[in-house]
């Protein structure tokens, strides 16, 4: 009987004629494309049909704190590479991120109000997407799509990464919730898409999470625990923005100062890491924020005085002045330790400007407690300071186990008093400034008028002076003449 062939020899003998064929008929019909294209003299290839696929757009809102900004700049990066171009009108996105913030009650409220409309937009725009990502996505989980609240997804600040297949879900009517924390998650090798940027100042973010657990605050609840990113990728992002014009970095962090990376035995810490950013040009300017005053060591102290493209001004927040709330704060320091460091910051960096995060009305704090607060930022003397009423926030140590105890009217009454005492050490710092001459960063054009422009100092003062012939970009020596409640104002003394 006959050897039937082996089907794979089969294929081959046949396919084997079958390209001695394809070759001897590409080249006849090459042969004869050449000739007709000598003779009409056009280009051989012909044209691309055009295609035309529209790309989907995405808008994200951002709110909170400079972290969640940096952090919506990673979306942005994650979703082009998605195919979603970014937009920065919402009426044509197709997909609409919410980067909220848990912080405080009533920013979450504003985002519950921001929901609202957002349900309306979508009643009109069958195709539209909405997800909710940052904080509150993460402390409120599930109750964020139930109830019919027009969300389609939620991401929780470590689970970016997936955002591709929950928006691939939600496309399908599949709703999802991403709320898995990490140990090591930081992002760190991907380029973030600037979003909003001025093309002169950026922010950097050099680590995740807090393992602080103040006892008012949900940071270290909904964003997971300390983590800190590989020097080399903060460097090269530096470089990188440097490279494309940039002047400022801002290193990001919810604790810069206890920012630590390990590898092989070798480590770096948040010194180290600074001076090594500063030493990418002279010209680039590095701030940093925010830091906790138990960890500012007099080694950071040492590293910002000997470097002079280090900015001079360290965001210290003591959130009281009273050592009965530090304690009960769980701030790790006294009212004496946190003006001892305050005493190294003026002995070391004379012309550093200091600013300050107070809550007003924490639990259990007197008439005497609030009046230390006044009385400690009388005596720092403050350039700057963020102020708020304390807002209990579920799951915090405070929440468990103390009384909310302060009322309400005397929370305003106390908040106020603190607001408008920084008033006036704002304008004391500001007054102290007439006369002398900074080198300031320009950063845009004032928005009052378009004959000036707008910089900061190293002091991070914000100075507005005439335009002349200055660059965005370019640092210029302004002499300040005169203020206002909010700016410097100056002319240029070079
Ligand atoms: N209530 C009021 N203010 C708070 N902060 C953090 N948690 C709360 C809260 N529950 C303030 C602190 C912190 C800043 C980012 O927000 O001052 O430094
Ligand atoms: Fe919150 Fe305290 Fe951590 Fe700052 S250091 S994020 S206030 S827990």
């Amino acid at each position: 009987m006959r050897k039937l062939p082996h089907s794979a020899t089969l294929v081959n003998k046949y396919s084997h004629k079958n390209r001695k064929i394809l070759i001897i008929y590409t080249f006849v019909i090459s042969f004869f494309r050449y000739r007709q294209a000598m003779r009409i003299n056009r280009p051989m290839a012909s044209p691309p049909r055009k295609c035309i696929v529209m790309a989907k757009k995405l808008y994200i809102e951002t709110y909170g704190c400079q972290m969640n900004v940096a952090d919506s700049e990673v979306v942005a990066s994650i979703l082009k590479d998605e195919g979603y171009l970014y937009t920065n009108d919402i009426s044509e996105a197709d997909l609409i991120l919410i980067n909220t913030c848990s912080i405080r009650e009533n920013a979450e409220q504003k985002i519950w109000n921001r929901m609202k409309q957002l349900k309306s937009m979508k009643k009109k725009r069958a195709q539209l997407l909405v997800g909710l990502i940052g904080c509150m996505a993460e402390r409120l989980k599930e109750k964020l799509i139930a109830d019919g609240q027009g969300v389609d997804f939620v991401a929780g600040p470590d689970a970016y990464r997936e955002l591709p297949g929950a928006v691939a879900a939600a496309e399908q009517g599949k709703k999802s919730v991403n709320t898995i924390l990490s140990l090591e998650e930081t992002y760190g090798d991907i380029s973030p898409m600037r979003l909003d940027s001025n093309g002169v100042s950026s922010f950097i973010s050099i680590m995740r999470g807090c393992d602080n657990f103040c006892s008012y605050c949900v940071v270290p609840y909904v964003r997971g625990r300390e983590r800190s990113r590989d020097p080399e990728s903060i460097c090269c992002e530096a470089s990188e923005l440097f490279g494309k014009g940039y002047r400022e970095v801002t290193l990001l962090g919810q604790n810069v100062n206890s920012y630590r990376w390990k590898e092989s035995g070798d480590v770096m810490d948040f010194p180290d890491l600074l001076e090594k950013i500063a030493g990418i040009d002279p010209l680039l300017r590095v701030r940093f924020a925010t830091s906790h005053p138990k960890d500012l060591s007099d080694h950071l102290i040492e590293v910002i005085a000997r470097n002079a493209n280090i900015c001079r001004h360290i965001h210290l927040p003591a959130q009281s002045g009273s050592n009965k709330i530090l304690k009960l704060m769980n701030r790790k320091y006294t009212r004496e330790q946190y003006l001892e460091r305050i005493g190294a910051i003026r002995r070391e960096i004379p012309d550093c400007s200091i600013s300050t995060d107070i809550i007003a009305g924490f639990c259990a704090e007197s008439e005497e407690d609030h009046k230390d607060t006044l009385a400690l930022m009388e005596e720092v003397g403050y350039d700057f300071a963020y102020m708020f009423k304390y807002s209990e926030r579920p799951g915090t140590r405070a929440a468990e186990s103390m009384d909310d105890n302060v009322p309400e009217d005397t929370k305003i009454t106390r908040l106020n008093e603190i607001i408008s005492l920084q008033n006036r050490l704002s304008e004391i710092s500001k007054k102290g400034d007439l006369g002398k001459s900074f080198e300031v960063l320009t950063e845009g054009v004032s928005k009052r008028s378009a004959e000036h422009l707008t910089g900061r100092t190293s002091q991070n003062k914000v100075v507005v002076f005439p335009r002349n012939n200055i660059a965005i970009g370019e640092y210029v020596r302004v002499t300040i003449e005169r203020n206002t409640s909010a700016t410097l104002i100056g002319k240029v003394s070079e």
